[in-house]
């Protein structure tokens, strides 16, 4: 029977002290209520979200998961929220209600109460060890709000969820008639929960942490982390713990990918390969053999078989690491190839650069790219050695096999095979260095 589902999120929460609505706050990749919502469309459901504060930047955020819409005119609690979806419902069949706050609710736990559902209404309860502000059930009754329970009631430890599944043609029918509540005149959507109703009870109080604070934001974060790399651990990734590695929900992990502690993951990322402890791994793509050190920091870019990066190197959009190239630690490399075999070892930037296979690049050599307006490509043929402080100041080329000396500053092509140096020769005085020293000393007083 097709599914459909209401999320409720049309709520404000003051209680982030963000200017970002709530429910669209971040947990790996993902906002708030996109993990609620695809749960929800895991399982094959049609899913409605009702919205009304920050409603464009709702809109905008879910637009990847296609649901549809119900604006809430003036939210009135949540049996008008509800209501307001009500012209968006099928005739009949199942409608699960939940809230786009609880982003730890799992599809597993949802598929349960589909599963049990009969006649009009089924509502998930938990036991709560601390009760206080959730709806009780009440036996007998159905659903009594905090506010308005008696000394008896209020001691009842199982609550309302806010995960209910109801017909759709009940909703079309009671909804009108929910009554309002003072002081603050809600309709309540737990009116429509009664004596007959169904209770499925014990569900995981953990699935069910509504995130109203930045403290519940990193606790769920927290949960959902271990949540993720559990599974991806599970699908034969090797990871060094489940809690100090954090891969958003946008990224693939290739079963033997192994990542250190502390590595982070995010955006479009693939990793088939070995990261070290405290990479940043963003839009990268590490290839099966590759491997990235500690502590290095990569964005968009890409790292194939047998390469090497790292210790602590940096690589920025279309670096691309071919096939045992080395980019060793204090390297930049940004909109650059290094083909198979070339080396970059030590304390170098390469902007704008396409690197020949097998070329050696010295410590302290630049690429100088950009001269004060526009960006300048850098060639240097396969095989060529840079030799340690070079300044390439771009546009230039330096052929396959040539080699240049330490220290120089080209502008000017170097033709295959060539030599080149640029260095002043240097001035020799000798058996003065101890004379020069007295004098310094004099002038000093010493
Ligand atoms: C509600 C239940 C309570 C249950 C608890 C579980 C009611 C009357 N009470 O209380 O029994 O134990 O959830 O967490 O339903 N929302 C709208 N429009 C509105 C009002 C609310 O979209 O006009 C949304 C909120 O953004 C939120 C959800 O509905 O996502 C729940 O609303 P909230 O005000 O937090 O209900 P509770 O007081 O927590
Ligand atoms: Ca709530």
């Amino acid at each position: 029977m097709p599914l459909t589902a209401v999320v409720l999120a049309a709520g404000l929460g003051t209680r982030m002290r963000s200017p970002l609505a709530k429910v669209l706050h971040p947990l790996l990749g993902r906002p708030m209520v996109g993990w609620i919502v695809q749960a929800l469309q895991d399982l094959g459901a049609d899913v409605i979200v009702v919205v009304h504060h920050h409603e464009e930047a709702v809109r905008e955020a879910l637009a990847p998961w296609g649901v549809r819409f119900a604006r809430q005119e003036s939210p009135r609690g949540t049996g008008d929220a509800v209501g307001s979806a009500v012209s968006l419902l099928p005739a009949s069949g199942p409608v699960i209600v939940t809230a786009g706050d609880t982003p730890l609710l799992t599809a597993v736990s949802i598929r349960r109460l589909v599963d049990a559902h009969r006649g009009s209404c089924t509502v998930a309860a938990f036991k709560a060890p601390d009760p206080t502000g959730y709806g009780r059930m009440v036996p007998g009754v159905g659903i009594v709000e905090d506010a308005a329970c008696t000394p008896d009631q209020r001691r009842i430890q199982s609550v309302n969820s806010g995960l209910y599944l109801f017909d759709a043609a009940y909703l079309r029918a009671e909804l009108p008639g929910l009554r309002p509540h003072a002081p603050k005149d809600e309709l309540w959507l737990t009116d429509l929960v009664g004596p007959t109703s169904q209770v499925l009870a014990e569900f995981s109080p953990d699935e069910f942490l509504g995130v109203n604070d930045k403290a519940q934001l990193a606790e769920a974060r927290a949960i959902l982390r271990r949540r993720v790399n559990r599974a991806w651990a599970a699908a034969g990734v090797d990871f060094a713990e489940l809690d100090g590695i954090s891969v958003d929900a946008t990224v693939i992990l290739h079963p033997g990918a192994s990542l250190a502690s502390g590595v982070i993951v995010t955006g479009r990322s693939s990793v088939h390969g070995d990261v070290g402890p405290h990479c940043v791994l963003h839009d990268t793509v590490i290839h099966p053999g590759a491997r990235v050190n500690a502590g290095s920091v990569c964005d968009g870019a890409e790292v194939h078989a047998g390469a090497v990066v790292g210790p602590l190197a940096r690589l920025r959009p279309g670096a691309d690491i071919r096939a045992g190239a080395h980019v060793g630690n204090f390297c930049e490399v940004k909109n650059t190839i290094l083909h198979e075999g070339a080396k970059a070892n030590h304390l170098t930037y390469l902007g704008d650069a396409d690197i020949g296979a097998g070329a050696n690049i010295g410590a302290g050599t630049i690429t100088c790219n950009y001269d004060g307006v526009r960006k300048h490509r850098t060639t240097i043929g396969a095989g060529a050695f840079i030799g340690s402080n070079t300044a390439l100041v771009a546009p230039i080329t330096v052929g396959d096999g040539a080699i240049v000396g330490a220290g120089s500053t080209l502008t000017q092509d170097v033709p295959a095979d060539a030599i080149a140096v640029e260095r002043a020769p240097a001035k020799l005085t000798l058996a003065s260095a101890d004379r020069l020293r007295s004098v310094y000393r004099r002038r000093s007083g010493k």
